[in-house]
């Protein structure tokens, strides 16, 4: 494959952001939103509470949340999304009360949401479960300290969304340090909130009396530039990323690199190429700023082209593994142990089968493996990859993959 390819922004920096909208009753505009199903979906969730929610132009979505007149979001909505369990927080923010069913999500593991339920509690909420959903409500919400059992990437958000508002000051201990966590700190700071500390270990919130709408753009995502970065030399090719953040791509490119991969940076883009055969590597998936769990699955495929034994050891979620048996079916070397480490033996010749997206990471990685197959590959259940990649089929195409929807 050879050529540029631009990102977009970042699918889990504009669930937090959309969320975020809520805490204010006019019009918010988020820049550089990715046109996915999952985004689509957030709306739908954002509309059954009564916002207002439409596409300004191609990338940038308006949001008014002045009608909102419902504290619980519609069931069937939020049965698959996991991102939209952060309109608690800012909905707890905003009016004191807040209502969620059991969000859905990606067959990965364990998905508790104790974390967020602490938060809330922490700040003085009244949390209880009934059979329809989860409730937090509050006279006032009140700073306190916090810690976090886990540094819940979404937990922190629901968090910080419901401190902004909060009596006093609130430190959140254990945070997550994700760039979609400072995503969102940096949205609400220039709404008015008084966030510090996002990126690090231990944020701190200082209330305010009340926030101001905003106009703010998402990052750039991580995950699609990785995906981008694993097609290019997992094909022998040659492409140019653009329009990523360097800093955000760390531990990734440092893997990328141990493969052998020669990757060179500049400005706000990336280019990467193979440059003799891959090598084997050992991949850690950790919180940030470690290696991303959502990029393990994709960095796996490539390992199966590198020479010698990989090991992959995902320690973020307990059953991220799901996808290797499928890998095996177009000939993959894995073994795995546990459900959470794998050995990868390369490099071995792919062909091509057909094979279930069980999840968006999962899919984009049989993608992956279909472009250095033997032969044709079909993936099925391509809504997943739908919910987290804008075009991929198209852009992929763009760089010379021989790719069709069906
Ligand atoms: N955890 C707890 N207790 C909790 C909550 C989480 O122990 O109360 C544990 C989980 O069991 C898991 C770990 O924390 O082992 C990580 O879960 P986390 O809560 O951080 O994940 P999340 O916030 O639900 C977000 C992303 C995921 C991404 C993870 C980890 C969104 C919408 N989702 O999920 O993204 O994998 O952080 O980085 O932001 C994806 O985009 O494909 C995706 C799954």
């Amino acid at each position: 494959m050879r050529g540029a390819v631009e990102v977009g922004g970042s699918k889990n920096a504009t669930l937090g952001a959309m969320a975020a909208c809520l805490l204010v009753g006019d019009d918010c505009l988020l820049e550089n939103v990715p046109r996915i199903a999952d985004i689509e979906q957030m709306a739908d969730v954002m509309r059954s509470l009564g916002a207002k929610v439409e596409w300004d132009d191609e990338h940038t979505l308006r949001i008014n949340s002045a009608s909102v007149d419902r504290t619980c979001p519609d069931r069937e909505l939020v049965g698959s999304l996991r991102g939209s369990f952060l309109v608690m927080g800012a909905l707890l923010g905003r009016f004191g009360e807040a209502s969620c069913p059991p969000p859905g999500g990606d067959v990965i593991g364990q998905r508790p949401i104790e974390v967020h339920l602490e938060g809330f509690r922490a700040l003085g909420a009244d949390v209880h479960i009934d059979a329809d959903a989860f409730h937090a409500r509050a006279s006032k919400l009140r700073g306190n300290v916090f810690f976090a059992d886990y540094p819940s990437v979404l937990g922190t958000q629901n968090a910080m969304m419901a401190a902004a508002l909060a009596d006093g000051t609130t430190t959140i201990v254990n945070a997550a340090a994700e760039p979609e966590v400072q995503n969102l700190a940096e949205m609400l700071n220039a709404m008015g909130a008084r966030i510090t500390g996002a990126g690090t270990g231990t944020i701190t919130v200082e209330g305010v009396a009340s926030l101001k709408p905003v106009r703010f753009p998402m990052i750039p995502d991580r995950l699609e530039a990785g995906t981008f970065a694993i097609a290019g030399v997992i094909t022998g090719g040659e492409v140019e990323i653009q329009g990523v953040n360097l800093a955000h791509l760390t531990s990734f490119l440092y893997k990328l690199r141990q493969t052998g991969a020669v990757v060179e940076t500049d400005g706000d883009s990336l280019r990467v190429r193979q440059h003799g055969p891959l090598k084997a590597v050992t991949v850690q998936a950790l919180p940030y700023p470690g290696f991303a769990t959502d990029l393990q699955a994709p960095f796996a495929v490539l390992l199966t082209q590198a020479s010698g034994v990989s090991y992959v050891h995902e320690r973020v979620f307990d059953n991220r593994l799901l996808y290797i048996s499928e890998l095996r079916k177009m000939g993959a070397e894995i073994v795995t142990t546990g459900t959470t480490v794998a050995i990868i033996s390369g490099p071995t010749p792919l062909t091509g089968s057909s094979l279930r997206a069980m999840d968006v990471r999962a899919g984009a990685a049989f993608i992956l493996a279909g472009l250095v197959a033997r032969g044709r590959t079909e993936v099925t259940d391509v809504y997943h990859v739908d919910r987290g990649y804008e075009r991929i089929d198209e852009k992929l195409r763009a760089l010379g993959a021989s790719i069709e929807r069906v």
